[in-house]
This record gives C-alpha cells, structure tokens and sequence, in this order.
C-alpha cells in the first residue's frame, strides 16, 4: 500500500496489546495501529514479530504518562481516531466470581482505571474496550461509564459472542463502545457461521509437520491415555463412559461434564482459554485424535492467521495463555468496522 494511503487511514493505539488479536482485527477493518503496550515479555515478542510496523512499549501501565506515547507517535491529544483495549480480566471471570454473586478484589481490576487514565490523557475520537461478561456485574465497570461519560463520550456496552461474529468458537464477551459526542451502533450480526471442520480439518498431522506451533508433544500418565483414547469421537463426553471406565476422581463429580470431552466437527469450538492444552480444563480434545487440540489448532479456532508466529521457545503454556486470552481477530474486525462506519459519518 502507498505511503499516501496509509496516512489517510484512521489511527489506532492497542492498549494491553498482548499477542497482537486485537490489533490483527484493527488492522483487518483498516486501522493504522500505531502504538501497543504490554507489560509481559513474551507478548511483547509476539507482537513484536507479527507486527513490526507497530511501536511497541513494554511497560507496566502504571508507570506510563499517555502524554509521552503520544508525542512518541507524533499525534496530538483529541487526534487519535480510536483507543483500543483489553484489560486483564481475570478478577472478573465467573469462576472467580461465583457467577457474579460476590466481587473479587484483585489488584488487577484496578487496570480498568488505567484504562480509563489513558483515554482521559489520549482523548481518542472513540473508545473500544472488550471483557469478560462478569465485568457487567462490577462496580468497575460503572465507574468507567461515568468517567467516560463525564469527558464526554456516548458509553454504549453490550455482551456479544464471538460466534456471532465469523469465529467458530463460542466466546462470550463484554464489548464497550464509545464515541466522543457519538453514540457508535453495535455491529449486526453475520449471517454465516463457521465451526471447528472449517479452521482445522486440513491441517497435516501434529508432531512432524514443521511448524513448532503445531509439533510439541504432550506428557500424560498411561492411565490418562487410555481415558482419552475411550472417549468417542467427534463431539464424545465422558460421561458416555462405562462406571469402571471413568477416572476415579470423576466418579461423585456430576459437574464439569465438558472436562476430558471431545470438539465436534460441525460444531464451534468451546471458549479457547488459556488451559486449552489441559483435557481437564474443558472440552479441549481434539475430535479425532488423542490429544488436545495444539498451540496452531488453537490459535486457528481463535481466528489468527495460519502464519502468525509464537514465541514456542518459551514453553507450551506461556503460549496458550497467549492464545486463550486474545480476542480473536474476526470478533475484533467486527467491532472495529462499527467504529470506522460511524468516525466517518460523522
Ligand atoms: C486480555 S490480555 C490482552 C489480549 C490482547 N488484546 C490480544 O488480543 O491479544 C491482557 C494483557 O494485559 C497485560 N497486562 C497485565 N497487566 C499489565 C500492566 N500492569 N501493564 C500493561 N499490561 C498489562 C497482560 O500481559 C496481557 O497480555
């Protein structure tokens, strides 16, 4: 694309940026995504690796002046289009919350006002933040609204899955637009769905295909094998199986029923958290093999590029949460196309 082009696109700014979903999905929709910020390393690398047109600070947000990363990426305040983000939402998951009915106080709640610190400082023309649904339920949540409203944004939020939104994945979340002085309508949803077949059917067999992302083994005792190797395929639960064939530890417990359970083919892939390498984690297994899904397997379900890179030399599960806490893409291209429609209507 010329150089021309490129200036005349609307500006973005990732804020918790991590492996780079939410900023694939920026870029899709056509933003020009000129800063990201995360704390972590080996998001950073991420990022860094698929994104290098994108300045990239890793830092601790807390120590961050919004003033400073403008001049940086030579923008004046109230001259960015869109400031984007997903904070760190594990204080405000359903498992940690009971379902919403007590509050967490984890320190990592309070991002949700460096968030808020960010826009007060940076004055984007709109604002994109995306959680988990639990977030509804918090007092964090309100107080972002009405900072938000008090600079003068149309606060609008609203829980959408993800499968809605071309992702073959069941993925619930929280989704906050705003727009300075502009309320910003919510994308419709697409017509078509898509399911597990159609990201990782065709892919070569795991573990001599090339692709490190798709090649590292698993470790399981024989008793676990043999668990998995029961459990029928394309879409099969556990609790197909016969008493004596069950684990004992899953014998008394009539809850989790998804733990050690089968995809389906023509079915969307379950949330992908970052415990998708772990089969007692959730429906995580692949619907053929005996295994769980791989890092690439994963990664397609979530919706990123067959050739986005991860950093696999710092271990399987640094990278899963990697993956498990992206937005995907498509979800994110979505949302973001909402944004552009209304930035240039108005
Ligand atoms: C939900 S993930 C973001 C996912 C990302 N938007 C994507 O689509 O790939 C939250 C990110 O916040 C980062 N984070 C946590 N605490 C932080 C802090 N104090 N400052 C900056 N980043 C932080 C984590 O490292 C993590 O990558």
């Amino acid at each position: 694309m010329g150089a021309k082009n490129q200036l005349s696109k609307l500006t973005a700014f990732d804020l918790f940026s991590g492996c780079g979903g939410l900023t694939c999905g920026l870029k899709a929709a056509g933003f020009r995504v000129l800063g990201a910020l995360d704390v972590d390393a080996g998001a950073v690398e991420c990022y860094s690796a698929n994104h290098p047109d994108v300045l990239v600070w890793q830092e601790d947000i807390r120590t961050v002046d919004p003033a400073k990363v403008l001049q940086c990426i030579r923008v004046e305040p109230g001259n960015l289009d869109l400031l984007a983000g997903c904070p760190p939402c594990q204080g405000f998951s359903s498992l940690r919350t009971l379902n919403g009915s007590r509050v967490v106080d984890d320190p990592r709640n309070a991002l949700i006002r460096e968030f808020a610190r960010f826009v007060e400082g940076m004055r984007p023309r709109a604002v994109l933040m995306e959680n988990v649904p639990g977030l509804a339920a918090h007092p964090e949540l309100t107080e972002l609204v009405q900072v938000l409203e008090k600079l003068g944004y149309v606060v609008r939020w609203r829980v959408l899955d993800a499968y809605d939104y071309g992702v073959p994945q069941r993925r619930r979340r929280l989704i906050l637009l705003a727009g300075l002085g502009v309320a910003i309508r919510f994308p419709r949803k697409y017509r078509k769905h898509r399911v597990v077949a159609d990201v990782i059917h065709d892919l070569p067999e795991a573990g001599a295909s090339g692709d490190p992302a798709h090649d590292i083994s698993e470790r399981r005792s024989q008793r676990v094998m043999d668990l998995i190797a029961r459990i029928p395929k394309d879409g099969g639960s556990r609790n197909a199986l016969a008493g004596s064939q069950v684990l004992r530890c899953h014998r008394k417990c009539d809850g989790f029923k998804d733990v050690y359970g089968r995809m389906a083919w023509n079915r969307p892939a379950p949330t992908i958290t970052s415990g998708f390498v772990n089969p007692s984690k959730g429906r995580f297994l692949h619907p053929e093999y005996n295994r769980t899904i791989t890092l690439r397997e994963a990664s397609l379900l979530q919706g990123f590029p067959p050739g986005y890179v991860f950093p696999v030399h710092r271990g399987k599960f640094h990278v899963a949460a990697l993956i498990g806490n992206a937005v995907p893409p498509e979800f994110a291209k979505a949302q973001a196309m909402a944004i552009k429609r209304c930035l240039l209507s108005s």
